[in-house]
């Protein structure tokens, strides 16, 4: 969603926001802005489109600013609507992520009062607000206009008036202050500050920071003093690059094979068979004492904690739920103390996640999670928890922190499973064939070409059904999410023994289906599936196990994949569908790591 960079120092500030903006620019946006302090005055660009389409535009003199990219929530797209949003005199310029909930009021308020608004948005009325209680401090001046906002927020605000520091708060909207030697950063995601410094501050929620080239100054909304602490990040910064990939998520689905060592690296003992997530911070008999598991998450996290139900009932026996946080946080929410949730989210700033899990701890009850981003709100503010360290995604569909999710969650089963039914040699085998996975998924990385040759041949039609039975079942529905997301081929992820109780009355010729079927005990239940498809003249990709021939029998298309316990197939399968769906994306010529109407992070409800 929308992005935030700002710099103060010794240097032209505009490159180095343009920099950031473009850091930024996958978590999707539809317009941008950058203002700066110079001579006494603010300058500043706002366009609809991509950052620095014309360079003239970008270039602005001054050495401190900020840059903003726009996900429209209030007020269409327009250059008019983009931030920065500037005071009614041009001296105080905001830039906002989040959604001000009575902003209608209060611009009603300020309207009464003689202010003169611009743009349709929410965020104006903050520019306002600070300009009528600006009385010679605009750090105080922002802190006594916060304390009228409702809703979320992550600011940044600069004057003309105090030409020498920069001013953000936080509330609901991430934010981190970016440490540097006579230079100073704000950022809503510590991957824009990657190549200029490793040290950051994370801002707490509701506190105000003020940032000059030397320091650093934290207070409360309540103007309590805090000493913020400096955390190093050492994420890579060549992470973030391309490094000769067309795209992104084609760089992400190839470096899946080090994403899963670096997820299981330290957490699996084969000669033992078994696991151990440090972070969760529970005991055996904490373990023990489990009677229910209920993952909570959004999009391909949800399939993740779907995959994860199927492999701990499996293994443990703990009856599991995953379920989505839109929906779980507005209903009755049955738990008792016995029942463990886990919130899993690769950003770790998911709006509906963290409500959903805020929701829960309000009712006693322990919260764990499952995320990516080290210093997300969702790392911080659970009771324990993993990180899958699938380092920065870029790309907006979610692949390697997916896989590095399911990694953690096959962990996370064997660990329930040793102290409850599985025995040693079970456990062995499980974790002796985690270590095995990304070799297997090498092998599978080497048949892009003929995946790619494959979404050229079927990419004239407008729709797939994905069908797949127990741990492949989530599986459909992330290869469905996937096609969608970046091809905007229309794809429905199905159970392939419910396919027949309506999906398949839309089944013909111009209708194919991906089974994810691999030659597992759930096997020959699917080639009935697959029979009951070609009976409508539907055509079929498969992908099954190496070796399976039979199956070219009953389909049209096949990928093999090489054959592991039925439990781990998922870490298997989906490398294909990823590449099916990233190719159809780039045959057709699409954003494939910007997609349309889509956000990386969607920190609004
Ligand atoms: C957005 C993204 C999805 C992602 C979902 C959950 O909708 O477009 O790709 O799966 O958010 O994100 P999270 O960061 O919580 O895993």
């Amino acid at each position: 969603m929308c992005g935030i960079i700002a710099y103060i120092g010794d240097k032209k500030a505009s490159p180095i926001l343009v920099d950031g903006l473009k850091k930024l620019e996958y978590r999707g946006y539809d317009s941008w802005g950058l203002a700066t302090v110079d001579s006494g005055k603010i300058n500043f660009v706002k366009s609809v489109g991509r950052i620095g389409q014309n360079l003239e535009m970008t270039n602005l003199v001054g050495t401190i600013g900020m840059g903003h990219t726009r996900w429209a929530t209030h007020g269409g797209v327009t250059d008019q609507n983009a931030h920065p949003h500037l005071d009614c005199e041009g001296k105080i310029a905001v830039i906002h992520n989040g959604i001000i909930e009575n902003f209608a009021k209060l611009k009603e308020q300020l309207i009464n009062e003689g202010h003169k608004f611009r743009s349709e948005t929410d965020t104006e009325v903050l520019s306002h607000l600070i300009e009528k209680y600006y009385e010679g401090n605009l750090k105080e001046a922002v802190r006594r206009a916060l304390l009228c906002v409702d809703g979320t927020y992550g600011i940044v605000v600069i004057s003309s008036k105090e030409p020498d520091r920069i001013v953000a708060a936080r509330h609901g909207s991430p934010l981190v202050v970016g440490v540097g030697e006579g230079e100073n950063y704000f950022a809503s995601d510590a991957t824009a500050l990657m190549p200029y410094t490793k040290k950051v501050v994370f801002i707490e929620e509701n506190e105000i920071v003020e940032i000059t080239k030397d320091g650093f100054y934290t207070i409360t909304i309540d103007d309590k003093k805090v000493d913020s602490k400096i955390h190093e990040i050492d994420w890579e910064a060549d992470l973030a690059e391309k490094k000769g990939f067309n795209h992104f998520m084609l760089k992400e689905i190839f470096e899946q094979p080090k994403i899963m060592e670096n997820a299981f690296a330290g957490r699996i003992i084969p000669s033992e068979g078994i696991a151990h997530l440090g972070g969760l911070n529970l005991t055996t008999e904490e373990l023990l004492k489990v009677k229910r598991i209920i993952f909570i998450a959004c999009g391909t996290a949800l399939h993740a904690g779907l995959v994860g139900k199927y492999m701990i009932e499996e293994c443990a026996s703990i009856p599991c739920e995953a379920e989505c946080a839109s929906e779980l946080r507005y209903k009755r929410i049955l738990l008792d103390k016995d029942t463990l949730v886990f919130v899993i989210s690769q950003s770790g700033e998911t709006a509906d996640t963290i409500a959903a899990m805020r929701e829960i701890q309000r009712k006693g009850i322990k919260v764990l999670g499952i995320s990516n981003v080290v210093g997300s709100t969702i790392a911080r503010e659970t009771d324990g928890g993993v990180f899958v360290h699938a380092g920065p995604e870029i790309g907006v569909a979610s692949t390697k922190a997916f896989l590095a999710q399911i990694t953690v969650l096959a962990i996370l089963a064997l660990e329930f499973g040793r102290v409850r039914n599985l025995s040693f040699m079970e456990g062995k085998e499980i974790a002796s064939e985690i270590k095995k996975i990304p070799e297997k998924i090498k092998k599978i990385l080497e048949q892009n070409d003929k995946i790619k040759n494959l979404a050229e041949k079927y990419r004239d039609y407008k729709n797939f059904l994905y069908l797949g039975r127990r741990f492949n079942y989530p599986l459909a529905l992330e290869g469905a999410l996937k096609m969608k997301e970046i091809s905007y081929v229309h794809a429905e992820g199905y159970s392939a023994g419910e396919m027949k109780h309506g999906a398949i009355a839309m089944i013909d010729e111009k209708f194919p289906c991906v089974f994810v079927a691999p030659k597992d005990s759930v096997y020959d239940k699917t080639i009935s599936n697959m029979q009951e498809i070609k009976a409508r003249s539907g055509k079929i990709i498969a992908v099954t196990t190496e070796d399976n021939y039979e199956i070219e029998k009953y389909v049209d298309d096949v990928i093999y994949i090489p054959e592991t316990l039925e439990m781990l197939e998922p870490l298997l399968t989906v490398i294909p569908i990823q590449l099916l769906a990233y190719h159809m994306a780039e045959i057709k010529g699409l954003d494939v790591d910007k997609p349309r109407n889509l956000a990386k992070s969607v920190t609004v409800e």
